[in-house]
């Protein structure tokens, strides 16, 4: 069975301990009974530990929503790759649209070679600030993955590529991207993926969806919309909206 993966991207929704610890084993429980779902939560760094505790002995993973681009030395403030992966992380998202201002296309070529350094999996995030009626928004994505990507090991590292569009995140469902744009989008980025790395590599490598995905429009988008999963914003701070977006999903 094709596993589906939901990551909950909390951005700084979630920011106080216990509610991060009540969200993270509710998870736990909810999900210990599906089969088909893989889940990732992504909590903002001090709160790491927290949910890595709460959600030990499950199949939940822990992600971080950023990484620094280096490893150790003289860096004030950045969070390493390799102390996040000693904390319990498995996966670095890298290139979110709410980091891009201020992170150019060679620091997020440089984060994810740390990441990789580390030995985190990587959760690329690509996408368009508007659609062109031209299609420059694709050329956009093909430069964003084939520099982010240009120094990506062939083995050994998980690869997903999150499409999260900037005009669909944090809207209303409604406003989120159409499974038939997203379907369209999903095999440009399979074919660029294919340029990069072999066929049967690039087949392997998980695309996932983020831009406004809730309860009511997540069954459409994964049936239609070509992808392989969810990287949620809003709807994953919160267990009533985040378990709608599961049951969607499950088998
Ligand atoms: P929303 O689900 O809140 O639109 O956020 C999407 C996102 O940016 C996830 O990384």
């Amino acid at each position: 069975m094709k596993k589906i993966l939901i990551a909950g991207n909390w951005k700084l929704y979630v920011t106080e301990v216990e509610d991060a610890k009540n969200l993270a084993s509710q998870l736990k429980r909810k999900i210990s009974k599906i089969t088909n779902i893989d889940t990732v939560l992504m909590p903002t760094a001090p709160l790491i530990s927290t949910v890595s505790a709460a959600v030990k002995k499950s199949s939940i993973a822990v992600g971080a929503q950023t990484v620094s681009p280096f490893l150790d030395g003289a860096h004030t403030g950045y969070e390493s790759a390799a102390a996040l992966k000693s904390a319990g992380v498995k996966w670095a998202l890298v290139g979110h649209s709410e980091r891009r201002a201020q992170e150019s296309e060679d620091v997020i070529q440089a984060q994810v070679q740390a990441a990789v350094k580390a030995g985190l999996s990587v959760m690329l995030c690509v996408g368009e600030a508007e659609r062109d009626p031209q299609g420059a928004h694709f050329s956009l994505i093909e430069r964003q993955l084939s520099s982010a990507l240009a120094h990506f090991p062939a083995k050994g590292t998980k690869l997903v590529i999150a499409y999260e569009p900037v005009w669909a995140i944090g809207k209303s469902a409604a406003e989120a991207c159409k499974p038939a744009d997203l379907e369209e989008m999903s095999i440009f980025i399979r074919r660029a993926l294919t340029e990069l790395f072999d066929r049967t590599a690039a087949t392997k490598i998980p695309i996932l969806y983020g831009g406004s995905v809730d309860g009511s429009n997540v069954h459409e988008l994964l049936t239609q919309g070509g992808v392989s999963g969810f990287l949620v914003g809003r709807a994953s701070a919160n267990a009533k909206s985040l378990f709608e977006i599961i049951d969607a999903c499950k088998a």
